[in-house]
């Protein structure tokens, strides 16, 4: 793809068309390759029939003064043959060089970005000097990792990098999306792909069996804790269900609550017993159910009914800032969540049945797992549609 924009940079942000690539490559491009959580892989066979492979990847540290190398595992997603027979191992053994890139694709162009890697490839065996190393960087970055077999499994090992890298827009500026009225913006990206994140997270309903580590719900509890909060004072607690007897007596207590309501909405009784089995399908088939609180206790208290009600918005404004916190750390690592507001109807039972405090107040499910199949996304307003005044 090429536009007006269009250069290769070298070392310390330089424009280097036309020179050859170089280590280490610019900040923001050394950057993106160090969070980015796939390339693509290419590698060349003797008669120079290349092929292109998406891998996961880290970098590890070269040989002192040297340039970091790149490593990658022959894990074990599905192949259909043995990791020796794979094209890319075959390859690799027979010229060893390869390339890698990583890219930025979004619909506004200004903010396409794309790093080349070029290096000599070796294969490195179990046991071999170099193996612990890589499978320890590579578990590191990728939680998925942490719970594979690796220490078996054959590595690849790219050194002598080079690196050419391409952005539309230069170091130091993200282009403005709409007119701003406090002039141009100027800032450093604090993160790379931020809106990816943002608009990759989706509401799931539907997860495979696999169970979440409790790490993973801790740290998700984690990063709700960093939302903000009226006084900074956290007016929220997170009680955790992954018990099938605890998930089965949450299910079975909100669904007495939900067939009453159900009937007195009128609602014809097969009706209700097919919405009544599908919610409780949803419920026992999530590995792991949290429960966000509203905890009422740490707020200010007010003489007058607005201010206290002022207050209690707050928290509950609060507590859906926490909840999205934890959903897209959640998404960032990898993980599927969802948003159920069925205890918001019956705070009650579900305190009762959980046996929770009596100064919480259940708000929400968020049931957590691995998604079974990508969700249907909902569109969403142009920020056009959003703003309603800029004056
Ligand atoms: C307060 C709140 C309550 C929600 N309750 C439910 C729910 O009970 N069941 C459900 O399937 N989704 C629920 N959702 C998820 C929304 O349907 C979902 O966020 C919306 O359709 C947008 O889709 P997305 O999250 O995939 O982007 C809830 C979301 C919020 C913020």
């Amino acid at each position: 793809m090429t536009s007006a924009g269009e250069r290769e940079v070298g070392p310390s942000g330089s424009d280097s068309a036309g020179a050859g690539p170089r280590w280490p490559p610019v900040p923001w491009a050394e950057r993106m390759l160090g969070e980015a959580r796939f390339g693509h892989l290419a590698t060349v066979d003797a008669r120079g029939t290349p092929t292109v492979v998406p891998c996961c990847f880290a970098l590890v540290d070269g040989d002192v003064g040297e340039a970091p190398a790149l490593v990658s595992v022959m894990d074990e997603k599905p192949k259909r043959v043995d990791d020796r027979e794979t094209r890319r191992v075959r390859d690799i053994v027979a010229t060893g060089s390869v390339a890698l890139v990583v890219d930025d694709e979004d619909e506004d162009w200004s903010r396409l970005a794309w790093v080349l890697v070029r290096g000599r490839a070796t294969i490195i065996g179990p046991g071999e000097v170099g193996h612990a190393g890589a499978v320890m960087a590579l578990r590191t970055k990728y939680a998925q990792y942490r719970e594979m077999t690796l220490e078996g499994r054959l590595v690849i090992r790219v050194g002598d990098l080079s690196a050419l890298a391409w952005r539309a827009t230069p170091e130091g500026t993200v282009p403005a999306k709409s007119p701003s009225p406090i002039g141009p913006v100027d800032v450093t990206p604090r993160f790379r792909d931020a809106m990816g994140m943002i608009r990759g997270r989706r509401s799931v309903r539907v997860f495979t069996a696999d169970p979440v580590p409790q790490d993973v719900v801790r740290q998700a509890i984690e990063a709700a804790g960093w939302a903000p909060s009226p006084h900074g004072r956290q007016p929220w607690r997170f009680a955790v269900v992954d018990s099938e007897s605890a998930k089965r007596a949450l299910a079975d207590a909100m669904a007495r609550t939900w067939e009453e309501q159900l009937a007195l909405d009128g609602q014809a009784p097969e009706v209700i017993a097919v919405r009544l089995r599908k919610g409780r399908e949803r419920l026992l088939g999530a590995p792991t159910l949290v429960v966000p609180c509203l905890f009422p206790e740490v707020l200010d208290a007010y003489p007058d009914p607005d201010r206290r009600e002022a207050e209690r918005v707050m928290a509950i404004q609060s507590l859906g800032a926490a909840v999205q916190t934890m959903l897209l750390w959640l998404y960032a690592e990898g993980w599927d969540a969802g948003w159920m507001c069925a205890p918001l109807f019956c705070p009650d039972v579900v305190r009762e049945t959980l046996d929770l405090p009596v100064d919480l107040i259940p708000h929400a499910l968020i049931p957590i797992g691995r998604a079974e199949r990508e969700p249907v996304r909902r569109e969403r307003l142009p920020p056009g549609d959003l703003i309603v005044g800029w004056r």
